[in-house]
């Protein structure tokens, strides 16, 4: 539950796929560099986007998200991510850019995410860059179609780019693209390690144009191309996607009730944004006097992995406990029963 991986796919296609490569020692050969075409063209249809975008693969999407922050930031410019959120694209744009506007964003007036608002008040006339994670990992906010076209608009008005990390988006009840509203300024980063099951094996990012894309292949380090048996993983995953996705989702729905159930139990303890629209949800513990390292501790010792807040943010870490769920039925279970004892137990400790 510490690594917002999904554990809820069976015996499928898609390790079918890869057991048939290996065995056919596909390894042995180095793939098309950008990714084979079969699997840009269904990654395309499966956003419902057309052949205007370009796309490349890579080895997960953090190596994606790395290579966006380094080909869009000149040392000079400025970025804006929010906190609580995913830190590792602070820590890349800080290293390429020059300074990041990590905006706070726990709090109900926005919504626990980062608004258009927000961001207008925020920028600069340096600021090129601005994060988009949605969901939001940590809190599983989602952005509105509404939302999504005042963003286009700051990008148009401002010439910038958004980066819109859709990493949980098939956890979504209605997920939105950037792309389609300002397709010029969004590079949208993608990865097969949460609903596909296949943790860090085969990201991918969309170009808005084809220029973005071509900028950023210019400096690729992985040029010889992601290997060749998480690609057929990939292709399978997406031909097959209609007959698991929903199970999966139904799934991860039905475990985040038992989850808030366990929650309503503890005086104090609320979950911010409910239901998330990730695989992943927050714990607010601040006001029941058990502190997220102790509850992640006492959970740890009797095998359940979970994050303290300090994983996602910088000044609400001491706040709340990050949980994913896709993963089966009576794990949660068994957490929601350990997460109870453990806060009765620890909250009486602590008196
Ligand atoms: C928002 C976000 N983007 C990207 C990643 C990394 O994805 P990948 O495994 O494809 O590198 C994660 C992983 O937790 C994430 O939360």
């Amino acid at each position: 539950m510490g690594q917002n991986t999904n554990h809820l796919h069976d015996e499928s296609q898609i390790m079918d796929s890869m057991m048939q490569s290996i065995k056919k020692r596909d390894y042995n050969k180095y793939p098309p560099p950008e990714g084979f075409p079969e699997l840009k063209d269904l990654i395309l249809e499966d956003l419902g986007l057309n052949n205007e975008f370009d796309t490349l693969i890579t080895a997960g999407s953090t190596e994606s998200l790395y290579l966006c922050t380094n080909d869009i930031l000149s040392p000079e410019d400025n970025t804006i991510t929010c906190d609580p959120g995913y830190l590792i694209i602070d820590n890349f744009a800080s290293r390429f850019g020059d300074h990041v506007k990590s905006v706070p964003i726990y709090n109900k007036e926005c919504g626990y995410k980062l608004t258009p608002e927000l961001v207008r008040e925020n920028m600069d006339s340096n600021t090129k860059l601005i994060s988009l994670v949605d969901p939001l990992n940590p809190l599983g906010s989602c952005y509105t179609k509404e939302e999504l076209k005042e963003f286009a608009d700051i990008a148009w008005d401002n010439d910038i780019y958004l980066l819109h990390d859709i990493t949980y988006r098939d956890f979504a009840e209605n997920h939105q693209l950037m792309a389609k509203y300002a397709p010029e300024h969004t590079v949208t980063v993608y990865s097969f390690s949460k609903i596909y099951g296949m943790a860090g094996m085969a990201g991918m990012r969309v170009g808005g144009v084809p220029e973005v894309i071509k900028s950023i292949k210019s400096i690729v380090i992985n040029d010889l191309g992601t290997n060749v048996f998480s690609q057929r993983g990939a292709i399978a995953a997406l031909k097959s996607k209609k007959e698991w996705l929903g199970h999966i989702r139904n799934t991860t729905r039905s475990n985040q009730e038992i989850i808030k159930k366990a929650v309503d139990q503890i005086e104090g303890a609320f979950i911010p944004v409910y239901p998330s629209n990730g695989n992943m949800l927050v714990i607010d513990i601040y006001n029941t006097n058990v502190t997220p390292l102790a509850i992640s501790e006492y959970l740890l010792d009797r095998k359940v992995f979970t994050r303290e807040g300090s994983y996602t943010s910088k000044d609400f870490g001491h706040r709340y406990l990050r949980v994913s769920f896709s993963i089966p039925p009576s794990d949660i279970e068994y957490f929601a029963k350990i997460f109870i004892e453990g806060m009765n137990t620890l909250h009486g400790s602590s008196k």
